[in-house]
């Protein structure tokens, strides 16, 4: 068997200012990245490098301010916003390092959300959901609110809502940020079993040399580029 690695995200001189007034903040000042389908990168870098900008933009979840995106062939740069919606909703699928689960919805409904966006019944929503939270050993807290939840099992339910509808992307900011180390490991094998077992393709910032260690590849950026 040949192994030809398709590329699925590249990035090409990508900046990103931020103008308030009369002060231009310039973060990214020309980022260039491959990432290649079935790999699992790290993103390293100090605070205030630009790692968790760097990853809003390629998400969709921001606009650069120049250069381009491709992602899996697509020309994002091109999308308009109702299409980057769509393309995020189906193809991509992103971890906050604070979670960012409704606080007034159950593990399950969070989970949900997304899926019924997408345009799926309820039915079919929630039968996925349970799957997912089943995929991260957590069949047990469906019903449960967020707040009923240690940090570790937020972040978990955070991560089933991300990959519930099967992304083909994972993008994860300091996923393990706020967590105890054994919740950290525990979020870390979740992350490893995605990319080995199920091909999924992880970029991931963090700033903990121990977990970039587990990525295929560390791409380190400094003061706006990668180095
Ligand atoms: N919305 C914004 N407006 C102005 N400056 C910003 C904004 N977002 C981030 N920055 C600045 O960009 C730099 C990089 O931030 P960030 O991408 O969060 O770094 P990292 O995630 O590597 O710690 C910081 O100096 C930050 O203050
Ligand atoms: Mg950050």
């Amino acid at each position: 068997m040949t192994s030809t690695k398709k590329v699925l995200i590249e990035v090409t001189n990508l900046t990103k200012s931020f103008i308030d007034g009369p002060v231009a903040t310039h973060v990214l000042k020309g980022v260039d990245m491959t990432v290649y389908e079935g790999e699992f990168v790290a993103i390293m870098g100090r605070s205030g490098a630009g790692k968790s900008t760097f990853l809003y933009q390629v998400s969709l979840l921001d606009n650069p301010t120049g250069g381009s995106i491709k992602i899996n062939g697509h020309n994002v740069d091109n999308f308009s916003n109702e299409e980057k919606t769509r393309f995020r909703l189906t193809e991509l699928g992103y971890v906050f390092q604070d979670y960012s689960l409704l606080p007034e919805l159950t593990a399950c409904e969070n989970i949900m959300i997304p899926l019924l966006m997408q345009g799926l019944s309820r039915k079919t929503a929630r039968d996925r959901a349970i799957k997912a939270l089943a995929s991260v050993n957590l069949d047990h807290r469906e019903n449960n609110l967020p707040s009923e939840l240690s940090g570790g099992e937020q972040q978990r339910v955070s991560i089933a809502r991300a990959i519930t509808h099967k992304p083909r992307i994972l993008f994860a900011d300091e996923p393990t940020a706020n967590l105890d180390s054994f919740s950290s490991n525990l979020v870390m094998d979740i992350f490893k079993k995605l990319n080995k077992e199920d091909g999924l393709t992880i970029v991931m910032v963090t700033h903990e040399e121990e977990f970039g260690k587990m990525a295929d590849r560390i791409v380190k950026l400094a003061d706006g580029m990668v180095v």
